[in-house]
This record gives structure tokens, sequence and C-alpha cells, in this order.
């Protein structure tokens, strides 16, 4: 229970995502989110391979350079583990004290859980009382594997820093939506389109109630325009982005975007396929749209038509008004949707568990 009388800090949020680290700071006074700093910085293709850490050093020193760039002295940061690393379950269990929890999660985790125990980090956390069973109650169970964890430790080690909250991206991406928009009454869709992942979190009501990663990633668009006109990564990079210095066949460009387009959007639609099948019951009011990749010109279009659901991008700036004296609001207003799991992870406190 936090005192009345203790004064406890947003800790730095912190996301590393393989194209680049976020590093997003606020303050919460009476409830009012105040932006306090914020900043990226770009990775090289090299920092991960497959979805894995493949250059800790390189990383910790861009998230070094990052932090000392925006004049942030504090350490202690607020992480997420990556939704690939992770299981996530909600079991039901009838209603019992938390000690009780804490015994029968000890004795009997290995039956939820389908790894070797041996292997895996175990949090959980009781959410609710069941809809169905008034005696019961919901539990999340959280589990990551030991390896990828050590990882990630020894990576933010090599930063200098000190994780007083690890969470998991899906978790943050929905805090944030709850702090900048709020829930209202209807089950919303939140999809971070990343480099590498993306990430669906079907939410109702502040919580998660399905969550799923869909291997596509804005790296497949790079890659194919890479393939296509036989240029570099970077190169590739830039072409995608319209920054580009050469002009390269429109036609052609206009078939990647949308043959890639259209893979995404079948990818989620298979997902909320599968959600549907699970959830007959329950109608996805809206989709949110958030990650570098969801700025990709159309996306929102094609989905919005093909799954006949509202979508609109996500930016997680929009209510709060960043102080025009202090930031570039055009430049925050155009990273927002990148920033949302930072976002999510800045409202962490470090007094909380
Ligand atoms: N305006 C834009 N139009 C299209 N794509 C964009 C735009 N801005 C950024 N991107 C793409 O977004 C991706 C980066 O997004 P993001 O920062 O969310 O990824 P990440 O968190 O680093 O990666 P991941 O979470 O997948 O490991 C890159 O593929 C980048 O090219
Ligand atoms: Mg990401």
């Amino acid at each position: 229970m936090m005192s009345l009388f203790s004064k406890s800090e947003n800790l730095v949020g912190l996301d590393i995502g393989s194209h680049s680290v976020k590093l997003l700071q606020m303050s919460s006074s009476n409830d009012a989110l105040k932006l306090v700093n914020l900043g990226v910085a770009p990775l090289s293709r090299e920092c991960f391979v497959e979805g894995r850490l493949a250059k800790p050093e390189v990383v910790a020193e861009a998230i070094r350079m990052l932090a000392s760039h925006l004049r942030i002295k504090s350490k202690s940061v607020a992480v997420s583990i990556s939704g690939y690393d992770v299981m996530i379950k909600k079991i039901e269990l009838p209603t019992m004290t938390e000690d009780e929890l804490a015994a029968r999660m000890h004795s009997e985790l290995g039956q939820y859980i389908p790894y070797n125990i041996e292997e895996v980090d175990v949090d959980y956390q009781v959410i609710d009382v069941s809809k169905n069973r008034p005696n019961f109650m919901d539990v999340m169970l959280v589990a990551a594997k030991k390896e990828s964890v050590a990882d990630f430790n020894n990576l933010l080690k090599l930063a200098g820093l000190e994780p007083l909250v690890v969470d998991v991206d899906f978790f943050a991406l929905s805090n944030c939506f709850e702090a900048a928009c709020g829930f209202g009454d209807e089950r919303v869709a939140l999809i971070d389109f990343g480099a590498n992942k993306s990430l669906l979190n079907i939410a109702h009501k502040g919580m998660p109630i399905f969550t799923r990663s869909i291997s596509v990633g804005g790296n497949q668009l790079t890659d194919a325009i890479k393939e296509c006109f036989n240029i570099s990564f970077e190169e590739a990079e830039s072409v995608k982005l319209g920054q580009s210095e050469q002009k390269y066949p429109t036609k052609e460009l206009e078939d990647i975007f949308v043959s890639t387009v259209g893979a995404w959007v079948k990818q989620c639609q298979r997902a909320l396929d599968f959600f549907y099948h699970n959830f007959p019951d329950d109608k996805i009011g809206s989709i949110y749209l958030s990650g570098g990749s969801c700025l990709i010109p159309g996306l929102d279009t094609v989905l919005r038509e093909h799954l006949d659901i509202p979508v609109e991008i996500f930016n997680p700036f929009s209510g709060i008004h960043p102080d025009a004296k202090l930031f570039d609001t055009a430049y925050v207003n155009h990273v927002g949707p990148q920033m949302a799991i930072s976002f999510g992870l800045a409202l962490r406190k470090s007094r909380e568990k």
C-alpha cells in the first residue's frame, strides 16, 4: 500500500526495440501527466538477429549515449520483455488468501506452464473475481525464459542501469492506452507494428483478454525493397521512408507496399479470427495502431476496409500537450505512435512492486 505522504517518482521508461531504443520520462501529479524527456536512438541491423540480441555492447552504448544526450541522470528504469519471450496465461482458481495462493503456485505451477519450471521465471497476479464463477478468481501467470531474462539483465548492466520494474510489452501497451485515452465499455484491439515483430493486445476495461505476437514488421518491407532494387538495407530504408535522393520506379515500389501490407492485414485477420473463435460473444469496437510501422502509408486504411472495424493511429501524446517551449511538438507527435510502449513503461513508479 502506498503511503499518503510518500513521494513516488515515475521511472524512466526504456523500450529496447530492434530498430531503435526509446527513452521516455514523465511526471504525474494529481493524475495529470507531463512529458519530461523523450528520445529515440537508432540501432544498426546487426544488433538483433532473428529477434535475439546479438550485440549487447553496441545496444548498451546506444542506450548510454541517448541517456547522456537527454541528460537523464536516473539509473532506475522500467523495461519490458518482449511478448515473444514470455507466455501469458489466465487461470481460474478458488478464492484464497495471498499466502495460500503463493503456496499453491509453488506446488502446482508445473501443471499450468508447458515448460520445464527450472527454465522459466514466473510471476503472477490476481486480476479479478471470475466473471462466471463468483467463488473463483482470475489469476494472470507470466512465464519468461530464464535465458532471455539473463540476456536482458546483462544488457542493462552493461548500460549501467537498474531495472526496477520489468514489465511485458503487451501490458505496457495497454497501460499506455489506458492512461492516454482511457478504456470505455468496448473491447479495443491495440496493434503495435514494429520493425521485427508486432503485438496484438485485445483489452477490455484495461485488462488484456487476448495477447498474441504477430510475425510481421517494417523490416520485411525494407528487405523487399532491398531485394527488388538490389540496394543496401540502409538505402532501402530511406526509400521506404521517402527520404532517398535517388528515384526508383514508382510502380514496383507500389507493388511491394501493396503486397506487404496485404500480407500483414491477412495475419491480423487470422489473429482476430482466432480471438473471435475463442470469445464468440466479444465484439471488438475499435483498433488502435502504434509502433513505427503503423505509419506506413495506407496501412490503416487497408486494415479498416478489410476488417470493417474503425481503425485509428494512436498517438499517446495527443491528450498531453507537451510544453512547446521545451519540445518540438511536431516531432513529439510524429514519434508518438512509436513511443507507445516506452510511454506505458514511463507510467510505472519506483515504489510499486
Ligand atoms: N513514417 C514511417 N513510415 C513507414 N515506416 C516507418 C515510419 N517510421 C518508422 N517506420 C518503421 O518503423 C519501424 C520501427 O518501428 P519501432 O521503433 O516501433 O520498432 P522497434 O520497436 O525498434 O522494433 P521491434 O519492436 O520490432 O523490435 C522500422 O521498420 C521503420 O522503418
Ligand atoms: Mg517495438
